[in-house]
């Protein structure tokens, strides 16, 4: 709803009310026409402010009536009343002022802005187009360029940059409300005609074309088939190149194309998704709003490689003191420098000082005594992580929680080495440590919730989304990810090639296929752990291609044997210009040898298609997500979802896999997955899992309902 009063005697302040942002539901909605009405029936007001209660303007539309048939008055004619009116209104732009919140405010006269507010049009992250006159008032107010960027990016800017772009007319730093009245009260004598942003030209551009093919170019480069960039695009050169009217069929048309679209859906439900992770609970009914989480003030990373240096600048940057720590002198130096240049580099970013004075180094573990919490990131190797886990519980003060970053190994025997294994708790970053937004936070059977707790909310303070999982191999994510990379190892050996398998796996929207991730991350990664597994070598008088009783795809060892790493040493799945190259070439030598290797094993090679290659790689991956529900490692099929797209760069317009699977048909799902495991009965993660069974059986539910088939989460090993 919306409040309505009458200020320092001729202003109708108007106040959105709905918590917690103040979203434009229905009710809020009519609340403005309504409050609207009466400040321009009353003749004692002269002039208007628009703001929102509890320091927060607008969070834009209420997203959760997307899913319902609109009730209540449209937001586009809304915006039109603000904008007609005879009286000069003022929109006080406080907190945020995101999607529709912002297209309100830019049907108003005039925008004052707290310097820290946070202004955006972010529709394209909910599959969506600035769909209420935003993407046609933008383009008149700030010029074409600013209006495709913050359009198609989605990209929040503070009060101050919206002052340099001119989306607002003042910045203030006081009381944002105060200060509107004020201006509501300088300006109550003028008309407002001149100030009606949809009646401004759109301002020249002297190469219009060159300017929306360079956008459409790098928004199809970056948006791997998403609809909402391009949208987007489209709706803003219809405001360059269109009157105002025309401009906005134009909107609209391509808002009810997205509107109805499945990828909107997905990523809506991304959305909610992010925010349902973080109400955790773990099998003991321990939960996130009955747990209070230990301060941490100063923590230790122990191990500065790749993830320890990145783990240091996310806490840094969160304002945790750190002490990082490394028994390699010349990596402890490097790390330094990387370290430093990564705090200097952030803080350019975000305009302020680098908090240098924030970390001090080490080359042992005498520190540990004075820390609230370490996190472990040495090499993945269960005996050493042992070894450091036993120094840690020796020296730590009580109460200190100790955290590893271990890709996979088990919670529970780190643990087992301390004194206090209910402090212990995974914290599985992402490479590159300080970016990537998520985190799974590992229980094991003896964790404390106040550990859980702890790791969570040390998590959200590092900007990432953190994932509470159960312990098992893997976890969620890389457990998930080992039937994906063997389907694709199996496909090569029975045909394909890593190009084409590559370029099904990215036109479905992956940043990148398989193999060139692999090529990335570097093959010798999974080499090691195979090769910790007792998998590298055949059992005696068994198939090269049969391990542990089960199909074995040896190809991955056998470039590892040739030192093919990957990038790193110029060759792996592909070539490279140079070992640290980037750009990767399909290798004459790689297709030489996978025929070779055919022949070697008495296979025939044979024409694989893209919906093989797809269902294959996708339907094991969303198998083993099934399993892993089942099993109660993760407690919902959010869970599962918000992983892979924040971690493994799932496309968020298709929702995660678990999403993915209920928009594919669970039936579907389930047939092709029955139908590959009858052609290849020795790939066990091809065998449907029993809750996707269940599920179909009892008419294939929709996600959101999937937890009443679930039992409670559980560590499990
Ligand atoms: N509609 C409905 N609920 C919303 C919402 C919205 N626009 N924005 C936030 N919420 C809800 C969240 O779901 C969350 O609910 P729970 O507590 O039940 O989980 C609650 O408000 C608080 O949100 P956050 O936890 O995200 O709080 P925050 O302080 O970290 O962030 C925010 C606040 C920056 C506004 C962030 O919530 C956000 O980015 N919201 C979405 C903004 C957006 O995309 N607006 C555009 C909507 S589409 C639109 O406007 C199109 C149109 O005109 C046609
Ligand atoms: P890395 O090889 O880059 O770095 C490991 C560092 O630990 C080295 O600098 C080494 O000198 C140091 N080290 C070894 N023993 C030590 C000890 N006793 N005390 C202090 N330092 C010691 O390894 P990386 O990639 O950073 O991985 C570290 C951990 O993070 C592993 O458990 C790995 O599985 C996990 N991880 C790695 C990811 C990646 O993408 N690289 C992603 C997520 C987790």
């Amino acid at each position: 709803m919306a409040q309505y009063s009458r200020v320092s005697g001729t202003v109708g302040l108007i106040t959105l009310l709905n918590p917690p942002v103040n979203a434009l539901s229905a009710a809020v909605r009519q609340g403005i026409v309504d409050t609207m009405d009466k400040a321009l029936s009353d003749r004692k007001v002269k002039s208007v402010v628009i703001c929102g209660h509890n320091g927060k303007f607008c969070g834009g539309a209420d997203i959760r009536e997307f899913s319902s048939p609109l009730t209540g008055p449209p937001l586009i004619p809304l915006i039109q009343g603000v904008e007609s009116a005879a009286k000069p209104v003022v929109a006080a732009i406080e907190g945020v002022a995101l999607g529709g919140g912002l297209e309100l405010a830019l049907g108003c006269h005039y925008r004052i802005a707290h310097s820290k507010a946070r202004l955006g049009l972010p529709e394209v992250h909910l599959g969506l187009l600035p769909g209420a006159g935003g993407s046609q008032r933008l383009p008149r107010l700030i010029g074409v360029p600013a209006a495709l960027d913050l359009i198609t990016t989605g990209r929040h800017v503070t009060g101050a940059e919206a002052l340099q772009l001119g989306l607002v007319d003042k910045v203030t730093d006081r009381n944002t409300v105060d200060e509107a009245v004020k201006f509501a009260l300088s300006v109550a004598d003028q008309p407002p005609n001149s100030r009606r942003v949809s009646t401004f030209p759109c301002p020249r551009h002297p190469d219009l074309d060159a300017l929306f093919e360079g956008a459409m170019q790098r928004v199809r480069q970056r948006a791997r088939g998403a609809l909402a960039p391009v949208a987007c695009v489209q709706a803003v050169r219809a405001a360059a190149t269109l009157p105002y009217a025309q401009g906005m069929e134009r909107e609209r048309e391509l808002m009810a194309t997205l509107f109805t679209s499945g990828q909107a859906r997905a990523q809506q439900y991304h959305f909610f998704a992010q925010r349902a992770v973080g109400r955790w609970s773990m099998p003991s009914g321990a939960r996130w709003d009955t747990t209070k989480p230990g301060a941490v003030h100063k923590a230790m990373v122990i191990g500065l490689g790749t993830m320890g240096r990145g783990i240091s600048v996310a806490l840094v940057q969160a304002g945790v003191s750190v002490v990082a720590m490394e028994t390699n002198e010349k990596q402890l130096m490097e790390a330094k420098q990387a370290i430093s240049s990564m705090l200097e580099r952030g803080a350019k970013r975000r305009g302020v000082a680098p908090a240098l004075d924030k970390i001090g180094y080490s080359s042992n573990m005498e520190p540990a005594a004075d820390v609230d919490l370490v996190i472990e990131a040495v090499f993945e190797d269960m005996a050493l992580k042992k070894k450091v886990f036993q120094q840690l519980s020796a020296l730590c003060k009580p109460g200190t929680f100790l955290c590893s970053n271990t890709s996979g190994l088990d919670i529970d025997q780190l643990a087992s080495e301390t004194r206090h294994p209910e402090l212990v708790v995974g914290m599985h970053f992402f490479a590159p440590a300080h970016v990537m937004k998520l985190l799974e936070v590992v229980y094991g059977s003896r964790s404390s919730p106040q550990a859980v707790a702890t790791a969570m909310e040390l998590g959200k303070q590092m900007g990432k989304v953190s994932v509470a999982v159960g312990n098992c191999r893997g976890f969620v994510g890389n457990r998930m990810l080992k039937p994906y990379l063997e389907q694709a190892f199996f496909l090569l050996e029975e045909g394909t090639t890593p190009e084409f398998v590559d370029q099904v796996l990215e036109e479905f929207g992956f940043a990148m296929g398989v193999f060139r991730m692999s090529d990335l991350s570097g093959l010798d990664v999974g080499w090691r752990v195979r090769k910790a597994d007792g998998l590298l070598n055949a059992s005696e008088g068994h198939s090269a291609r049969i391990r542990q009783g089960c199909r074995y795809s040896p190809l991955g060892d056998l470039l590892c044997e040739q030192g093919r790493f990957g990038q790193k040493t110029g060759r792996g799945w592909y070539q490279y210009d140079k070992p640290g190259g980037r750009v990767a070439k399909p290798d004459p030598w790689l297709h030489g040898f996978l025929e070779k290797f055919r022949t070697q094993h008495g296979l025939v090679a044979r024409r694989i298609d893209h919906q093989e290659v797809l269902e294959r790689c996708l339907y094991a991956l969303m198998n083993e997500g099934f399993r892993i529900l089942e099993d109660g490692i993760a407690a919902g099929p959010e869970d599962i979802d918000v992983i892979y797209v924040l971690g493994y760069s799932w496309p968020p317009h298709r929702g995660g896999p678990m999403f993915y699977a209920g928009m594919v048909g669970l039936q579907k799902v389930l047939e092709r997955l029955e139908h590959y495991h009858q052609e290849h009965p020795d790939i066990p993660s091809l065998k449907p899992c029993n809750l996707l069974r269940n599920l179909v059986v009892n008419g294939s539910p929709p996600v959101h309902k999937w937890r009443e088939f679930l039992k409670k989460p559980q560590s499990q090993l």
